[in-house]
């Protein structure tokens, strides 16, 4: 008896076609590559940073809808761009921000403030907008990383952000059902954030994760944007924290 299978269909058409995305945070490294496949998939895409040339150059690159050059740490800037946005709006994805590492004693109470408020304070303020932007079923994507959960000295900034946007993500997922919330939990990207933390040692560090990381290469933005994009479209995501790392976190002391 012979049995007869449906030949699956090799072709798939752009999987974001007339959907509209924003990027805070979206002018360089993760957020800019994830515009540029989220145009690639047929979106319109808006990108905002705060340089104005860098952003200039980025939307003119991907062929933004429009760009709003502002620190997303700006609450009344921040209120004001996520009033004008052209409504429904799919897919909002939040960047913005760098950690910030220091020993307890050497703490600048200013910039802790700051990258909490990019890390935490910045997601919590773009949900409580996305009520009247984002269309049900569309989705809010946060990025934090993987690289504070295990604690060290000069993490506990960082660390405390880590630890808390998988319960923000968590709740805001059922406080702000039918839309989608979601979290990208990165481990080392090489993106323009990580050449200018690491500065001189960029090269070897990138030779040292080829050489220690399971899968023997590098984590690149594109890798990322993969991931948003794979959420942004599977509607059966929500609530949960996606760990992209190249198997970073397996490793002791990396
Ligand atoms: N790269 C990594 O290894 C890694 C690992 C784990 C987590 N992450 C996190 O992933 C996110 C993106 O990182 P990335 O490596 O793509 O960084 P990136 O290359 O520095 O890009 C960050 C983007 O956000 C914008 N931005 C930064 N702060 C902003 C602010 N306050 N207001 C508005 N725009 C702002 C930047 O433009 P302007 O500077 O012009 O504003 C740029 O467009 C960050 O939150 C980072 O902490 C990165």
């Amino acid at each position: 008896m012979s049995t007869t299978y449906a030949v699956p269909a090799t072709h798939r058409g752009p999987e974001l076609a007339g959907q509209t995305v924003v990027v805070i945070g979206g002018s360089a490294g993760i957020g800019l590559e994830t515009a540029r496949l989220a145009r690639t998939e047929g979106a319109d895409v808006i990108l905002t940073g705060r340089n104005p040339d860098r952003l200039d150059r980025a939307a003119a690159e991907v062929g933004a809808l429009r760009s709003a050059a502002f620190d997303a740490t700006d609450q009344d800037a921040l209120d004001r761009f996520l009033e004008e946005l052209p409504t429904p709006i799919d897919h909002v994805m939040v960047t913005a921000g760098r950690p910030y590492y220091a020993l307890l004693a050497d703490i600048d109470i200013e910039q802790a403030r700051r990258s909490l408020d990019e890390h935490l304070w910045l997601p919590i303020a773009v949900a409580r907008h996305a009520v009247n932007s984002v269309r049900p079923g569309g989705t809010l994507l946060f990025v934090s990383g993987t690289g504070a959960r295990r604690p060290a000295p000069g993490l506990a900034i960082i660390g405390m952000g880590t630890a808390a946007l998988p319960a923000l993500t968590a709740n805001l997922a059922l406080e702000l059902a039918p839309v989608r919330v979601n979290l990208i939990a990165p481990g080392f990207v090489d993106t323009p954030l990580s050449a200018s933390l690491l500065g001189d040692d960029l090269d070897k560090r990138r030779d040292q994760l080829r050489a220690s990381l399971p899968i023997r290469r590098v984590v690149g933005p594109a890798d990322v944007a993969a991931l948003a994009v794979h959420i942004m479209t599977n509607t059966a995501l929500t609530g949960a924290t996606y760990d992209i790392d190249g198997g970073q976190q397996l490793l002791s002391g990396s």
